[in-house]
């Protein structure tokens, strides 16, 4: 049983291996080199006060790192990313975005904030915001304002 299992395993490895490859030799040199970045599960939680926060995933499917480095917004002229660090939030210059990897905002961790915002956006509202990277085009998207409780589905808590 254990060596059918060790087997099992090896052609597993042997198969992942095989498809790395293949998705290699298909891209063209220069999209390799390059970021790969898509954003998903974007929201905002309603805010109450004149701050909002921000949530969303960047995955990077290429081989090479970006960095999350601003976010504009017409909700706020000040628009931060912060870090949070023993309970306490941090504004930092920039998020890493692995090669291969992603950057979550989420709550109780890193994440967008809005400061002074102009007007109150409600549940079922769109806030327009566009992320700007070190490498990568500029991504514009809407965040779906949530009530005030909403986590991401894949929160794993
Ligand atoms: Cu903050």
């Amino acid at each position: 049983m254990n060596r059918r299992t060790t087997l099992v395993t090896a052609a597993i490895a042997t198969l992942t291996t095989g498809l790395a490859l293949t998705g290699c030799s298909t891209s063209d040199s220069d999209a390799k080199s390059k970021p790969e970045l898509k954003v998903s599960d974007a929201f905002m939680p309603q805010p109450v006060g004149d701050m909002a926060g921000g949530f969303l995933t960047v995955k990077n499917s290429g081989g090479t790192a970006d960095k999350l480095t601003s976010v504009t917004s017409p909700l706020s002229d000040d628009v931060q990313i912060h870090e949070t660090k023993d309970q306490k939030m941090r504004r930092v210059e920039s998020f890493d975005i692995p090669a291969n990897g992603e950057l979550k905002l989420e709550r109780g961790g890193s994440h967008i904030m809005f400061m002074k915002i102009k007007e109150q956006p409600k549940k079922g509202q769109k806030v327009t915001v566009e992320l700007h990277f070190e490498k990568s085009d500029p991504v514009k998207l809407e965040l779906p304002v949530m009530e005030q409780t909403h986590t991401s589905k894949q929160h794993q808590h």
